[in-house]
């Protein structure tokens, strides 16, 4: 088939399916593919409302291609205001650690601004795992499975220079309200935060503490509506919080030095 005729065709059926960039998403999807069949089942999966990024099985987080899986969190857009903070604190050397890492984008993202660094990135769901190994491996990373700090080497207590997080803090009873994208296709362990959303931050504040130099930092996301509720956590666990705020990225992130 004549390669225009086959681009307007696709286009068409993501259109008629709703989809607001099909153009955009069709050339994609047409890069993506290494035939007309994979092509054509790669379009049936996109108009059933599957995420682009699972079907091309990449996200674009920070300039950069990270590799996904489905059901693994697709790296926000508004995590990048946490690598623009993250990467003021660091210089090359740094010892940072990505807490629930999901596909290891803002580890991956980190790295590729400051070079050099000592990249540990940790997620308890096993596909996340594959995922961060993929993107962060070839920049000098290395991806943990296991449930928040536990698998780290225990060699790094009292050494980490930065902690980035972006850990689950939906309550459970918004989950319901997500776009279909997020609440049908994306595992519920990377989105439930327990009833206030703050179960898995609760957490992380009560060890934080001990990971941390003197001196580091933790960079946690969180929403608007819950950042006083996140800080006071950290606070309470001998750590000096602060809520900072984009407008453009719609982002909020609780910074935590430990003096
Ligand atoms: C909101 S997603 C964020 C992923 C990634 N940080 C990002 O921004 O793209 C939260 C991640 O936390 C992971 N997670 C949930 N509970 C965890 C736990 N107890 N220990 C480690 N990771 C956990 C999930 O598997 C999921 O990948």
């Amino acid at each position: 088939m004549e390669k225009n005729v086959q681009n307007q065709l696709v286009v068409d059926q993501l259109r008629k399916a709703g989809c607001v960039y099909a153009e955009e998403e069709a050339e994609l999807l047409i890069a993506a593919a290494s035939s007309s069949e994979e092509l054509a089942a790669m379009v049936n999966r996109r108009v059933a409302g599957e995420p682009l990024e699972y079907v091309v099985g990449w996200a674009e987080f920070y300039g950069m291609r990270m590799k996904v899986e489905p059901r693994v969190f697709v790296p926000r857009r508004r995590s990048e205001f946490l690598v623009r903070l993250a990467v003021a604190q660091i210089s090359e050397g740094a010892v940072v650690v990505d807490l629930c890492c999901g596909s290891g984008a803002i580890g991956a993202a980190i790295a590729s601004v400051v070079p050099g660094i000592n990249l540990y990135a940790v997620d308890i769901d096993p596909a996340a795992v594959r995922c961060a190994r993929l993107n962060v491996s070839g920049i000098g990373g290395t991806a943990y499975e296991g449930d928040l700090f536990a698998p780290l080497p225990p060699d790094l207590i009292g050494r980490v220079n930065l902690i980035v997080v972006n850990a689950p803090y939906v309550p459970t009873e918004a989950i319901a309200t997500m776009p279909a994208e997020a609440r049908l296709y994306e595992a519920l362990t990377a989105l439930d935060g327990g009833a206030d959303g703050l179960d898995i931050q609760r957490r992380i504040a009560a060890d934080a503490g001990r990971w941390l130099a003197p001196g580091g930092c933790l960079l946690i996301e969180t929403s608007a509506r819950q950042a006083e509720r996140s800080a006071q956590l950290f606070d309470h666990n001998g750590l000096v919080a602060q809520v900072a705020r984009d407008e453009e990225y719609d982002a909020t992130v609780v910074t935590a030095l430990k003096l």
